[in-house]
């Protein structure tokens, strides 16, 4: 049986996105979001330090590690084998979520439309990342899209910062909300782990009902 989303959550409703340039930043980077008070992390399959990213930080122990930016069922496979327990996707594509089902690991593809919703809906899934979710038309397109769709649960990424949290979160069908911002590259590139903290904590703190 593959674990709900919910449960990949563990009852935060924040999902750091990572872009992380270099595996010798994963252990100080869990350490810091794992303190901030998050408890998973979507590590993007951007950079060529992806996997070995997925590997260190599961390693840590503190955060339940996925990969985002997945675009193939191949690049699912060697996520989940590098230690990926969910997988993230910018869009809807059949053979990434049939993998990830073969896999039984929980898949969250992306939808912009109701049309990509209606096709990830049809194929099992309730939860869905929405994006860019900002650029789209923020909560006010969220709540229009989701409107005849009670069934299905939100995860909105993309542009999305600290100020636009409640705005995001006052809306039921919002299961937690996605973003870079907590760990941004520049902060990254020069160390500046207990900033990743300060940033993950208020986040945390303005994500509680
Ligand atoms: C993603 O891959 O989910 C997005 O690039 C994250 O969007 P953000 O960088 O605007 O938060």
């Amino acid at each position: 049986m593959t674990t709900p989303l919910t449960s990949v959550l563990a009852g935060t409703r924040i999902l750091p996105v990572l872009t992380v340039p270099s595996p010798t930043t994963a252990i100080p980077l869990a350490a810091a979001l794992a303190e901030g008070g998050a408890r998973c992390a979507e590590v993007t399959f951007r950079t060529d330090a992806a996997e070995q990213v997925v590997k260190a930080m599961a390693a840590h122990g503190g955060l339940t590690v996925g990969a985002g930016t997945v675009l193939t069922a191949e690049q699912a496979e060697r996520a989940v084998a590098a230690g990926a327990r969910f997988v993230v996707s910018p869009g809807f594509d059949e053979e990434v979520v049939a993998k990830c089902r073969e896999l039984e690991v929980p898949v969250v593809p992306g939808v912009a439309t109701a049309t990509e919703l209606m096709r990830a809906l049809r194929a099992g899934l309730d939860t869905v990342k929405l994006f860019p979710a900002e650029p789209l038309g923020g909560p006010d397109a969220l709540r229009a899209l989701a409107a005849p769709f009670p069934q299905a649960r939100f995860v909105p990424t993309g542009g999305i910062g600290i100020d636009r949290l409640a705005d995001y979160f006052a809306e039921p069908s919002v299961l937690a909300v996605g973003g870079s911002w907590l760990a941004p590259v520049a902060l990254l590139e020069c160390g500046d782990y207990a900033e990743i903290l300060r940033l993950t904590a208020q986040a945390v703190e303005r994500s509680r009902p």
